[in-house]
């Protein structure tokens, strides 16, 4: 199974990733998750691209690029697949990743569709684990005091989810990411899937939407 899962920001692209990820037994590969851990360790990238991430904006094709090439060579995917979460996010990184897969491709691209107003509300409630990145929100907050349930992190809110932040990722995703949308949907990828409603009745959808092909 080799997925990539498109959407804006907050359409819940690591939610529907994490249990496709378990459903399907395969990686799921976010780069939002390991540049933020990159940045935490601060490794050389991580040094280099925290600016950029805690303001929103986009991490240049090259270092994104390469982070992904490598997990793309680790053993796990190399016999499982993967879930891509988070990549491509520019045409470029689409042509790279095509490079890359051969002489193998991808399965499918799908896209989740929710309205710019309903994700805005999602991010701003969003919370996150900071060590392991386990999503949560204000509203199904962790079972003890905003200690993660999985690894026990503190769950904190993302600083690239203030909302000064949201917009312009949001104007990004626009502006670079939605050709990605349409750059599958010419070469016959694209599953778009409305993503509203429960993250259960998501993942219906989008299994019902993965067996129909
Ligand atoms: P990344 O971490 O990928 O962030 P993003 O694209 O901004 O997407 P989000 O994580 O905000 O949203 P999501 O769709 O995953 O929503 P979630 O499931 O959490 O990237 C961060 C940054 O890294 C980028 O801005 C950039 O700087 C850099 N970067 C990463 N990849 C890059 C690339 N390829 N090129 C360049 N730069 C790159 O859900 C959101 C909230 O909604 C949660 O609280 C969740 O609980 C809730 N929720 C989810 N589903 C539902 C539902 N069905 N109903 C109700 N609530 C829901
Ligand atoms: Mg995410």
């Amino acid at each position: 199974m080799r997925l990539v899962v498109l959407g804006k920001q907050g359409s819940g692209k690591g939610t529907q990733c994490v249990l496709l990820s378990r459903y399907f037994a395969v990686p799921h590969i976010s780069t939002g998750d390991m540049l933020r851990a990159a940045v935490k360790a601060s490794t050389p990238v991580g040094i280099k691209v925290r600016e950029t991430l805690e303001g929103g904006g986009l991490i240049s094709d090259d270092i994104v690029t390469d982070v992904v090439a490598s997990r793309l060579s680790e053993d796990d995917v190399r016999s499982q697949g993967f879930i891509l979460d988070g990549f491509p996010r520019t045409v470029a990184q689409a042509e790279m990743l095509e490079e890359m897969l051969r002489p193998m491709e991808l399965d499918r691209a799908i896209e989740l569709d929710v309205p710019t107003e309903q994700t805005v509300r999602r991010l701003a409630a969003r919370r996150v684990c900071s060590d392991c990145g386990a999503i949560y929100s204000t509203h199904k907050p962790p079972k003890f005091n905003w200690t993660c349930d999985v690894c026990g992190g503190e769950v904190v809110q993302r600083k690239d989810d203030k909302e000064e932040f949201i917009r312009r990722r949001l104007g990004l995703y626009e502006k670079e990411t939605l050709p990605v949308a349409q750059w599958y949907e010419a070469r016959s990828y694209l599953l778009r899937v409305n993503g509203a409603g429960t993250p259960e009745a998501v993942l219906k959808r989008i299994q019902k939407a993965l067996f129909r092909r």
